[in-house]
């Protein structure tokens, strides 16, 4: 039985991500939650491996102490979500009698940060891995402060008082979201303005704000331009020094901090099961 006082922090890279060691977050309490907060705030990405005490109400209850939680959003296959708990999104690839059970199939998803084209983008989002396939499907995190801390001083100054319109119509599998058109006009597409660098309210620290790279366009620049210069950023944001990816064991919950890292997953073989639970938690407008 574990005795739940304190937690033991283990960096998982040099960049981003740590794992929390010796406690079931179905069991935290204040205490233990300040902890895991501050640890978090620290790492971005938190870790808890070997969950087993974990259930779809305890993952709500956990995700509650973050924040005011979101009702999961319509996946492309217009599944239902779990009876009593409308606040879970089920990611997954798996088809029971034929339906899909989740969203995101087994495809490849593309950096992004969660719902980043909405006007209060959520805070974070944890997930829990319920059924992971042996390989493939591994979860990768981006440290978005790390990204501007290092961006060549020239880059820097170009994105100085600029603002990225973040694209609603495509999610980060690539479907067209329900309702959506397909986009044809990059500067006039549905979706939220935000600054490309933020304040974080807890940290104060600032981080690049990007959402994800498909259809966003620079505002007030002429179209070839903010190409040019989303290219440049992504370039430079894109790379190993910046990320860590999570290879996923049955029963690990991954708690993200949508306001200053980005994250995006590997595709996987379509015969193999993955179901994953997932919460996020409601945001503010990025500043
Ligand atoms: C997501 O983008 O929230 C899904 C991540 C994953 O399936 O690993």
């Amino acid at each position: 039985m574990l005795d739940q006082q304190s937690i033991s922090v283990t960096p998982m890279s040099d960049v981003i991500g740590a794992e929390v060691r010796g406690i079931q977050i179905a069991r935290v309490d204040d205490a233990l939650f300040d902890q895991i907060h501050a640890a978090w705030m620290d790492n971005l990405v938190l870790l808890f491996r070997d969950q087993t005490e974990m259930t779809d109400d305890a993952l709500v209850r956990f995700s509650r102490r973050i924040g005011v939680l979101d009702i999961a959003p319509p996946n492309e296959n217009g599944q239902p979500v779990i009876p009593g708990f409308p606040e879970i999104l089920i990611i997954s690839n798996v088809l029971e009698n034929g339906v899909p059970l989740g969203a995101l199939g087994n495809a490849e998803a593309i950096w992004h940060s969660d719902m980043n084209y909405i006007e209060e983008p959520p805070t974070a989002s944890v997930l829990w891995g319920m059924e992971v396939p042996e390989t493939g499907g591994d979860t990768g995190f981006l440290n978005m402060y790390k990204a501007l801390e290092d961006m060549p001083a020239d880059l820097r100054r170009r994105i100085d008082g600029l603002s990225v319109k973040h694209d609603s119509s495509t999610n980060s599998g690539g479907f067209l979201r329900d309702g959506a058109q397909p986009v044809t006009d990059l500067t006039t597409c549905p979706g939220a303005i935000h600054p490309i660098v933020r304040t974080h309210p807890v940290t104060g620290r600032k981080a690049l704000y990007l959402g994800r790279r498909r259809n966003s366009y620079i505002m007030g620049l002429p179209l070839d331009e903010s190409e040019a210069l989303l290219d440049a950023l992504w370039a430079h944001t894109d790379q190993p020094a910046h990320y860590w990816h999570h290879q996923w064991r049955p029963g690990d919950v991954v708690i993200w901090d949508n306001r200053c890292c980005m994250h995006r997953r590997d595709s996987f073989d379509p015969q193999a099961r993955r179901i994953m639970h997932r919460t996020q938690i409601k945001g503010d407008k990025p500043a």
